[in-house]
């Protein structure tokens, strides 16, 4: 099935071409790669600069890829398997100031390492690559088994990723490659104060 995706307004373009493909080819991340992915997400906006994300990393085929693999819930496991490199996102929910010994809560920590997370997804989709964001994990594990302490919060991972041939998948894959839609402007926005259809 084809499916393409227009704007009811114009945007940039790669805005549109952003998409996460579930479908990866093995194929080897540089280094610098994967660094210029980190540099993008450093650069999102953040409340008072505060810049609570943290990201950490394995590629596949080092010793650290099985431990962050197997974070995943199985149906993730499946696909992420074939990527390049796997991103456990994490973010700071207080900290400490200057001139003071109480930690003070980061309200927007989440927020902010959300703005992140699409500023890497568009860097991976300007140099060739893909993102795909799973919030299908253990979280708990993943403080267990990565060593976070309690003032972070797990957020999602991050599989990093070539696209594989159409040719090489089945109709079944190809189906869920079908490039998702969006509700219609007019649903999500109102001038002025809370728009009734909103309420359930
Ligand atoms: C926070 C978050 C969590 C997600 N979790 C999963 C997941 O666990 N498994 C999966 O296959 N896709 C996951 N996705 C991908 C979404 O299904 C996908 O972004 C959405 O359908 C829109 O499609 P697009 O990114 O191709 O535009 C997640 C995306 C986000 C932003």
């Amino acid at each position: 099935m084809s499916v393409s995706r227009h704007s009811e307004h114009a945007v940039a373009p790669f805005l549109l071409a952003r998409r996460s493909p579930r479908y990866f080819q093995q194929a080897l991340i540089e280094e610098h790669v994967l660094l210029s992915l980190f540099e993008a997400a450093r650069w999102a906006p953040s409340a008072s600069n505060s810049q609570p994300w943290r990201f950490i990393y394995a590629r596949n085929g080092t010793p650290h890829w099985p431990r962050l693999l197997g974070l995943l819930n199985e149906k993730n496991q499946v696909w992420a398997a074939n990527s390049s490199a796997l991103i456990v996102l994490l973010s700071k929910t207080r900290q400490r100031k200057a001139d003071s010994d109480t930690p003070t809560p980061l309200r927007t920590h989440s927020l902010d390492t959300g703005a992140a997370w699409l500023s890497l997804a568009l860097q991976a989709e300007y140099a060739g690559w893909h993102a795909h964001a799973i919030g299908g994990l253990d979280r708990e594990r993943a403080r267990t088994e990565l060593e976070v302490p309690d003032d972070y919060q797990v957020e999602i991972a991050i599989a990093i990723g070539q696209k594989a041939e159409p040719a090489s998948l089945s109709a079944e894959e190809l189906e869920r490659e079908v490039p998702t839609l969006r509700a219609p402007l007019e649903a999500l926005i109102a001038e002025g104060s809370f728009a009734p259809q909103w309420r359930e």
